[in-house]
């Protein structure tokens, strides 16, 4: 068994950030599937949206945060974590993150991209790749810190809680079981606070934004465990992913809008005026509904994003991540269109805690996308997740410090592996992976139906039941582990989705097309048992 004052599951943006302040006061572990940098935050394309001009106001981007959230949002949550923003940023500044700089009236100034329903320009970036970016400085960072030790190629299997072990105590989170992919070994480790910084769950369905290690890892844990789990159904579909039969989840920012890019139909026309008075930069939520339904219409399989009528030079300079990666594909936006899709993005609900990271779980902390803090409601406000991450770690950090640890030491149980085999059947862990993908994206996507959605439900029952059986026949793989994950995942959000009988946000389903204040102006909670 080993032991840390503080286990964090994640190297993102919030559990790197996290990290760097926890190792001022004790030892830390940040454990990661694969290596420090394979995470959602080094995708980020779009920037941090953050009140940095003279022209905007927290007060503003408070407004533009609960506009999207509809009606869903927790406004003192939004305020916190709007208004200590610029703090945050600072400190990104002093480990190097340079945001990109431009002319402002003869001076230098942050150049701050538009991003859609902010009703100002907010967004800092790094050309267009700035997640990339401040990732390699919080690793950078982290590796100068004595205390710190960085687990990669390593999975958390479970959470170890004084309940699972029996104890008849107070719940509360003890460490976790985590699977060594190189040795297959499972160790323990022991800690008082243990953060899950995981990320989202965009792997769950067939076509999405993120990466591959987005399978709801913490989420799924967490569920284990007996924490709550709020708003699951409000899964965020970006509006434009690159479309093309090579090309993997890459995303078209957002910010290509911002400056100006225009969707068109097989047309060419500039369809989304028919849909909304802003057109192509209207909230995503819109606007992922709107390809959808253009899509459905005309038989096209994709629409596509325009901006040859910006100067070339511009758009080479801005955007120089998104231009080579198409033009390895054949695309030139300079002269072109890019072909896109919506697709799975951001998982808007999540562990449910408060603005400080804490969960119904004593010891256990959750930050960054797994989280729902009550800052996004029922529709994320584009680049306010980089904020969250950034903020509601360093709150979460300043709290676990200050919690003494426990002075009555307990030493845990080892991972029991029973009787086990090893897989030889992967072919179904890949057959059942794929199907809940499809299923997923099929019955639970952008549009959705009570019929849709019993479908699933039902189709996810007969899968996790499967799934169970290899779980205890075999010996644990990080592809079995992201598999149960995936499925728990998956039946959390259709569960969140069939409580839900009204549209509201991201969750829009043609049986209750209304929105309805009265019964569902409240959040989503489920917990086991
Ligand atoms: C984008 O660049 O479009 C993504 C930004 C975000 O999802 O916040």
């Amino acid at each position: 068994m080993k032991e840390y004052d503080f286990a964090i599951i994640g190297s993102g943006i919030a559990g790197l950030s996290f990290a760097l302040k926890a190792a001022r006061q004790g030892s830390v572990a940040v454990i990661t599937k694969r290596k420090g940098a394979d995470t959602n935050t080094a995708w980020a394309q779009g920037g941090i949206a953050c009140v940095t001009s003279d022209e905007d106001s927290f007060e503003l981007h408070v407004r533009d945060t609960l506009g999207a959230g509809a009606g869903l949002c927790d406004e003192a949550v939004v305020r916190t974590i709007v208004t200590e923003g610029p703090e945050r940023i600072r400190e990104l500044a002093e480990l190097g993150v340079e945001f990109d700089q431009g002319q402002v009236s003869g001076h230098r100034e942050l150049d701050l991209a538009k991003e859609g329903g902010h009703s100002k320009r907010r967004v800092l970036h790094v050309r267009d790749a700035t997640g990339r970016e401040i990732e390699e400085r919080l690793l950078r960072g982290l590796e100068k810190q004595p205390n710190v030790e960085l687990w990669e190629d390593h999975m958390a299997v479970d959470l170890i809680t004084s309940a699972k072990l029996g104890f008849a105590t107070e719940d509360r989170c003890l460490g976790v079981y985590v699977l060594d992919e190189k040795t297959g070994e499972v160790e323990t480790i022991r800690s008082d606070r243990t953060v899950l910084a995981t990320g989202g769950c965009g792997k769950v369905y067939l076509y999405t934004t993120n990466p591959d290690i987005a399978t709801g890892d913490g989420v799924a844990m967490a569920w284990r465990a007996g924490v709550e789990i709020s708003n699951m159904e409000f899964i965020q579909f970006h509006p434009t992913c690159l479309f093309h039969a090579e090309a993997k989840s890459f995303l078209i920012s957002e910010a290509v809008r911002g400056e100006g890019g225009i969707l068109r139909n097989h047309r060419g026309e500039d369809f989304m005026r028919h849909y909304d008075s802003r057109g192509s930069l209207a909230p995503r939520d819109i606007v992922a509904r709107a390809i959808d339904a253009e899509i459905k219409r005309s038989g096209a399989r994709c629409v596509f994003l325009d901006i040859t009528h910006k100067p070339a030079e511009f758009i080479r300079e801005r955007f120089p991540h998104i231009y080579q990666t198409c033009l390895r594909f054949g695309i030139d936006m300079l002269k072109q269109a890019i072909p896109v899709v919506p697709a799975a993005h951001y998982q808007c609900g999540g562990i449910k805690t408060d603005v400080n990271g804490a969960t119904s779980l004593p010891g256990l902390y959750a930050i960054g996308e797994v989280a729902c803090t009550g800052m996004h409601g029922a529709n994320r406000l584009a680049s306010n997740s980089l904020l969250e991450g950034l903020v509601v770690a360093h709150r979460a950090a300043t709290a676990a410090v200050r919690t003494p640890a426990r002075t009555q030491k307990i030493s845990l149980p080892e991972w029991q592996s029973g009787n086990v085999q090893d897989v030889d059947e992967l072919v179904v862990i890949y057959h059942n992976w794929d199907e809940i993908r499809r299923l997923m994206w099929d019955y639970v996507g952008i549009v959705r139906t009570d019929k849709r959605l019993q479908r699933a439900s039902a189709r996810l029952r007969n899968l996790q039941r499967e799934i169970r059986e290899f779980y205890w026949n075999f010996k644990v793989s990080i592809d079995l582990l992201e598999l149960r994950n995936l499925a728990t995942v998956a039946a959390l959000i259709v569960d969140s989705a069939l409580c839900r009988k009204e549209s509201r946000g991201l969750h829009y389903t043609l049986d209750h097309p209304e929105t309805d204040d009265r019964e569902f102006k409240r959040d989503t909670l489920l917990s086991r048992g």
